[in-house]
């Protein structure tokens, strides 16, 4: 059975296609599964932002196959790992489940890097292109401590 990790921003267009287009290209899709959505249902169906496909393609990773969609309570069930993004992207997930079975699957993608700091990866939206920047750098180290802890954990 595939190990299922989903990653988790509020549109499901910046910062989690980035966070899944990463981590794939970490890992061995026949041993892994990773997804993407987001907590909103602004952006169902939508491709990710270009300034996202855009930093991910000068980094070798090609996310245009990608589409938005929304988190859903039965994702508690489908997937052993679920990140979220920042802090309000947590609280709305957890907020969704009366299980600390559920509640204990999901942990704010950060806390791999800075151990129970709670940091956000910013959402880039409003910005320019080097808050994508930022964004990829960070979720690419993040990404790095998750296959580690992966890999030690088999
Ligand atoms: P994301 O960024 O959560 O990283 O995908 C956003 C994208 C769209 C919106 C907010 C955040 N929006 O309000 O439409």
């Amino acid at each position: 059975m595939k190990i299922k990790i989903l990653m988790v921003c509020l549109g499901n267009i910046c910062r989690s296609p980035l966070a899944e287009g990463i981590l794939k290209s970490k890992l061995d899709l026949d041993h892994y599964q990773i997804d993407s959505c987001g907590t909103s249902g602004y952006h169902i169906g939508n491709k990710p932002d270009p300034r996202s496909i855009d930093i991910a393609k000068k980094n070798g990773i090609d996310i245009t196959d990608q589409r938005a969609a929304q988190f859903k309570t039965s994702d508690f069930n489908a997937y052993d790992y679920i990140y979220a993004m920042d802090r309000s992207n947590y609280q709305n997930i957890v907020a969704l489940t009366d299980k600390s079975e559920d509640k204990n699957k999901v942990e704010q993608i950060l806390n791999e890097l800075h151990p129970n700091s709670n940091l956000d990866v910013p959402d880039p939206y409003f910005g320019g292109d080097q808050g994508f920047e930022d964004v990829f750098q960070m979720l690419d180290k993040a990404c790095d401590n998750i296959v580690l802890k992966l890999k030690e954990s088999k």
